[in-house]
């Protein structure tokens, strides 16, 4: 039996297939890296290379972080950051000074239909904004941070933890504050539509700051560890994970 080379490539197209889905699970990272997902490290317009949270690091090169000014336009399709669904339970965790005085989104995920369902806000009172399939709950129903300010010009590290029917803000490691979410069951985010970073569409004011992480995991436990596994203190080394390779950004 002799196979002609076009009928051999055709028995190993499934190979292939097989190859390519395997290669997409390693793809899929937890958590979501969601600048490097909106491609901020290349620099786009309105953003350049700045010194991070720690100027000096143990054993590890200073951190690094990325000034966003007005000028800076940052959006994607959400499928760019989430090739499954969304996660139900969750964690959104960002290392961040924002310009002190602000009062805009850090983070905003729109539906297909151009409904806002998910929204970071920075500054004095912040919104967790979030909106099931079904608009639940309801803007008046928001979770609010009442007397937090995540805009006072300070580096911050701001983890959120979304789980059941609450979310729990822990802000810098040490403060946890916990606000109910009714939302209902088997709530959904689309993600089918945009995702815009440093906005929420159609507002004013927009992000100025500078961020040096903001990642998205599928889990609640690990706004939980930010400090310890993900964002660590100046005296220890960060995560190989989350390793910054400077070769990838212009300087
Ligand atoms: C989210 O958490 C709730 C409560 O623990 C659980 O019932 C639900 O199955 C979780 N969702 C997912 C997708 O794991
Ligand atoms: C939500 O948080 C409140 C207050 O911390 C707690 O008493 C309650 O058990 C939590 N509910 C769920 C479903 O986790």
């Amino acid at each position: 039996l002799i196979l002609h080379p076009s009928l051999l490539h055709l028995l190993l197209l499934p190979a292939v297939i097989f190859n390519n889905h395997f290669l997409l699970s390693l793809l899929s990272l937890d958590p979501v890296d969601v600048l490097r997902a909106l491609q901020v490290p290349s620099l786009p317009e309105g953003v350049k290379k700045v010194p991070g949270f720690c100027t000096s690091r143990r054993s590890s090169s200073p951190d690094h972080a990325y000034r966003i000014s007005k000028k800076a336009q940052i959006s994607a399709p959400t499928k760019q950051l989430f090739s499954g669904r969304f996660p139900e339970n969750f964690s959104i965790m960002a290392l961040v000074k924002a310009q002190a005085g602000l009062q805009a989104f850090l983070l905003s995920i729109y539906s297909e239909q151009g409904i806002q369902q998910l929204g970071i806000e920075m500054g004095r009172s912040p919104v967790f904004l979030y909106e099931d399939q079904n608009g639940k709950p309801a803007p008046e129903d928001y979770p609010l941070f009442r007397g937090v300010n995540l805009a006072d010009g300070k580096w911050h590290r701001i983890a959120l933890s979304v789980s059941k029917k609450n979310v729990t803000l822990l802000l810098d490691c040490k403060k946890k504050m916990t606000r109910p979410l009714p939302r209902g069951n088997n709530a959904e985010i689309d993600t089918n539509g945009i995702t815009v970073f440093g906005a929420r569409l159609l507002d004013e004011e927009v992000f100025q700051g500078d961020i040096q992480q903001l990642l998205i995991a599928s889990n609640p436990q690990a706004a939980y560890d930010f400090c310890e596994h993900y964002s660590p203190d100046c005296d220890s080394p960060l995560p190989k994970t989350q390793a910054q390779d400077p070769n990838t950004y212009v300087s």
